[in-house]
């Protein structure tokens, strides 16, 4: 080292410690300048020995700062490259920007939706704001009906004689389906329902219903079973499915019936409701009972779910935990 160039060496180490990417490259900083044997500074330190009293007193100090301020320097630098890990490395991958994603109900909606496409029903959409009439009369449950205690109601606004409502459930969605085609056909309907009631691990005023019907010369239960067997099989792929059915009552059903599904040997679990579509909602809807007749059901989907992915409380869909939620 030329020691009456110290400005020139103090620069040329300081530019190559900034630029040190790694650990690596500053340890090879470190032996060039302060390396024991070959280390610019150690060389130069050593030759003061042999100079007069006055070089030393000269260069000595200034050497001496010399050797420190390199060492701060490249310890701070250490300590840059251990926070930041490996300091830019333009080459690498961009680290991945997160996006959402469509909820598990969604999710299950669109695999419910392929599982009946694939068995020729279409996919029909209703409002979640309906009127009385289908969510209630044309279902054969006229105003003063014991029956409409079994859905608690959101009311929205009167408006002339029409009532509006959120609906408590997709059922509204085969009236208005009926009313504009003619049978024979077979529909599924999922979607937004409401109901007015305290929520606990298994009830939630905001939940999905998946509706079904199927119109036709001679539909009957027999059919039902295979159409929702064939479901659940699909659905809960992998699993052995037994169905059955226990007499049940909806008013725009007769008979009506509760669907129960045993998944391998676990125990009967209750899916939902179902049967033959009562005559009078044949009627509502301008359809010859004498010729025409069907089956419908409704099934809760955040049941469907739940049972498929070992969801414990319905709630958790509505929640916004992000841990749930990246679970799936
Ligand atoms: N709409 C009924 C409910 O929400 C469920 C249901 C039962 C739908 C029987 C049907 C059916 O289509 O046939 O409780």
């Amino acid at each position: 080292m030329n020691i009456m160039e110290p400005e020139g060496i103090k620069k040329q180490a300081y530019d190559e410690i900034e630029t040190a990417l790694n650990s690596a490259d500053l340890e090879a900083v470190r032996l060039k300048y302060l390396g024991r044997k070959q280390g610019k500074i150690t060389l130069a330190l050593k030759e003061l020995a042999g100079m007069s009293v006055d070089e030393k007193r000269k260069n000595g100090p200034f050497l001496q700062q010399l050797k420190s301020d390199i060492e701060s320097a490249i310890s701070f630098r250490e300590k840059e490259i251990g926070e930041k890990g490996a300091v830019i490395d333009v080459t690498l991958p961009p680290k991945k920007i997160e996006v959402g994603h469509l909820g598990l109900i969604t999710q299950a909606e669109d695999e419910i939706r392929r599982i009946f496409e694939g068995m020729n029903f279409s996919v029909i959409d209703g409002p979640e704001i309906e009127e009385e009439k289908y969510n209630f009369d044309s279902l054969n449950i006229p105003a003063d009906h014991p029956a409409r205690e079994m859905w608690d109601t959101f009311w929205l606004k009167t408006e002339g004689k029409k009532k509006y409502l959120l609906r408590t459930h997709t059922s509204p969605v085969q009236i208005r389906y009926m009313e504009r085609h003619e049978p024979p056909f077979q529909i599924i309907s999922p979607g937004r329902v409401f109901r007015y009631e305290a929520t606990d691990a298994t009830h939630e005023t905001n939940f999905h219903q998946l509706e079904g019907l199927m119109i036709g010369k001679d539909i009957s239960l027999a059919n039902f079973k295979f159409v929702i067997e064939e479901f659940f099989r699909r659905f809960f792929a992998g699993k052995t499915v037994k169905v059955r059915f226990r007499s049940s009552y909806f008013p725009f059903v007769e008979p009506g019936v509760e669907v129960d599904v045993k998944l391998d040997n676990a125990k009967w679990l209750e899916m939902g409701g179902a049967g033959m579509v009562h005559p009078n909602v044949l009627e509502a809807v301008k359809y010859d009972p004498r010729e025409w007749q069907g089956f419908a059901f409704g099934f809760g989907i955040e049941r469907l779910v739940m049972v498929k992915y070992g969801v414990p409380d319905t709630r958790m869909f509505m929640s916004g935990d992000l841990k749930f939620i990246k679970k799936f």
